[in-house]
């Protein structure tokens, strides 16, 4: 493969002025969100391919504080839903409300008509509201009383999950997580930026009496899809593509390299999965400034991309598998290009 030293090639002035925007939201949200570069990069690669993200972690780990970061810096619209026992798919979709003076019903549209969605504790809610959340994800169109309504052109999702406190709570149907482009996980920060985040918060509180600080950053919608078309059209080489097919492949059946291992695989990732990697890693390769994808890119985002899609057989989870586990073993088997 060629060089990690090379500088990046960018076909046209204007490509480098996007990608530049891009690495300025990029270095400002790492101002917001500290020590936590791998979820702002998967936030924004989520969003320059075009998918949705169930993010994984324990409270108080900036989950919020991300989306809100990023909502404010793209010119879009943000809803905030909290998933709850009681919630309704109306809740989420809108409803035909009564219009007295027109003697006629009009469509309210729900929280689900918004560029930018945080769907906090999507376990906290039953099968039926995360099925009409699922469904407009993979839809991107939502069905009240007969008419269906598109849902706008830049739709993200951000699903948030708590591990803990499992009591209560509905676990995300294992067929509809495929709707997820990635799912992360979050862990703690180190020390340092442990210390910077509370210097960063007294800060926020001090000047929480005067106006917010208007994000010298602020993409508009059109740059965000210029942005993906630039991602769609960076140089994948075919002995790239034959690695990442051959990863999704051994997902599904991995005796050719490791017989114990695919016992203890159930289900692996489907061609959503495959399109899933290869978009995610463009992404990656793009925002790290290159116009080319390396198998660096694969290999860093493979985790995250495939960790939901491939599940453990009943004898592997009752050992203490998980998807993760499964993906990183299978990334050592699967030989690089
Ligand atoms: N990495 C971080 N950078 C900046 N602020 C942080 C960071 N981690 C936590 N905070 C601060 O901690 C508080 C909690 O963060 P936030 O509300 O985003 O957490 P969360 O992950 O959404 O939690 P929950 O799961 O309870 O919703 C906020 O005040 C936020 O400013
Ligand atoms: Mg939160």
């Amino acid at each position: 493969m060629e060089g990690s030293a090379a500088e990046p090639v960018f076909e046209s002035v204007a490509d480098t002025g996007l990608h530049d925007r891009f690495r300025a939201l990029r270095e400002e949200l790492a101002t917001q969100v500290i020590g936590q570069a791998e979820l702002v990069e998967r936030l924004l690669v989520a969003l320059l391919a075009d998918g949705h993200l169930l993010v994984e972690g324990a409270p108080g780990l900036a989950k919020t504080t991300a989306v809100k970061a990023l909502a404010m810096r793209v010119d879009a619209n943000f809803q905030r839903v909290q998933f709850t026992p009681d919630l309704l798919p109306s809740d989420l979709t809108g409803t035909d409300i009564w219009r007295q003076q027109e003697a006629r019903f009009e469509f309210q549209p729900g929280p689900l008509f918004h560029n930018l969605l945080l769907a906090d504790e999507i376990n906290r809610a039953p099968a039926k509201v995360q099925s009409a959340l699922l469904e407009a994800m993979g839809e991107r169109q939502v069905t009240v009383g007969g008419r269906t309504y598109a849902l706008p052109q830049l739709f993200l999702v951000m699903a948030t999950q708590n591990p803990i406190e499992q009591e209560g709570t509905y676990p995300l149907p294992e067929a509809q997580l495929d709707r997820f482009l990635m799912h992360v996980r979050v862990g703690y920060p180190e020390a340092a930026a442990e210390s910077r985040i509370l210097r960063l918060v007294r800060e926020q509180a001090r000047s929480a009496s005067h106006a917010p600080p208007v994000p010298p950053v602020r993409l508009t919608q059109a740059e965000v899809f210029a942005a993906r078309m630039a991602v769609l059209d960076l140089h994948f080489a075919p002995e790239l593509e034959r690695y990442l097919v051959e990863l999704v492949l051994a997902s599904r059946d991995a005796r050719p390299y490791d017989a114990v291992l695919a016992r203890r695989i159930a289900w692996g990732a489907s061609p959503r999965g495959s399109i899933a990697l290869e978009r995610c890693a463009r992404a990656r390769a793009w925002l790290a400034g290159r116009d080319y994808v390396m198998p660096e890119d694969i290999h860093a985002i493979a985790a995250d991309v495939l960790r939901h899609r491939v599940l453990p057989s009943y004898e592997a989870t009752a050992e203490g598998w998980d998807g993760g586990r499964l993906v990183a073993e299978l990334l050592t088997r699967v030989p690089l290009p």
